[in-house]
């Protein structure tokens, strides 16, 4: 068990676009390990690379908490590669301790990725798993969920973020 600290709202890394993975390697492998460790502790429903400082395109997805046939999920440079639909739902993220807002994505994606064996593979996925999917691919590319909220609604949590940045 390696649980590794999460990066907060405020830290100039969550910005950074993270770099492909060129193997899946035992490097990668125990990374992906502490991550799945610092999710479970967390009680999170996913996390990428980036959140415990480490600028990786991967990331982790775990329902098993809220759906008991789901298990871990691991994406490894991974692409969406179609999206259908919209939905509001509400999220949260493991940078951002207490602040949940509704946030509209696809209802639907397709992804490719490649897995922990080094194996590619694309699976077609909706309902919460596809919003996870979509949140944590974001952070991939230096996003985050308030990004995605209009300019009305962000003002309205100005405050809450700024506290958030200065406890970071
Ligand atoms: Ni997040």
């Amino acid at each position: 068990m390696a649980e590794r600290p999460i990066v907060k709202y405020g830290n100039p890394v969550l910005r950074e676009i993270s770099e492909d993975v060129a193997e899946v390697d035992q490097e990668v492998k125990s990374l992906v390990s502490d991550m799945a460790d610092t999710l479970k502790k967390a009680q999170g429903l996913g996390l990428s690379a980036v959140q415990i400082g480490v600028l990786k395109r991967i990331f982790i997805v775990d329902l098993s908490a809220v759906d008991i046939a789901e298990s871990l999920r691991v994406f490894i440079n991974p692409e969406i590669v179609e999206t259908g639909g919209q939905v509001e739902m509400e999220e949260g993220c493991l940078s951002f301790p207490g602040l949940y807002q509704k946030i509209v994505r696809p209802e639907k994606i397709k992804i490719r990725a490649t897995d922990l064996d080094g194996k590619q593979f694309e699976m077609e996925i909706g309902g919460l798993a596809a919003r996870a999917i979509l949140h944590e691919y974001d952070h991939l590319e230096g996003k985050l969920f308030i990004e995605r909220l209009s300019p009305m609604a962000r003002t309205l949590i100005r405050g809450r973020l700024k506290r958030l940045a200065k406890a970071s």
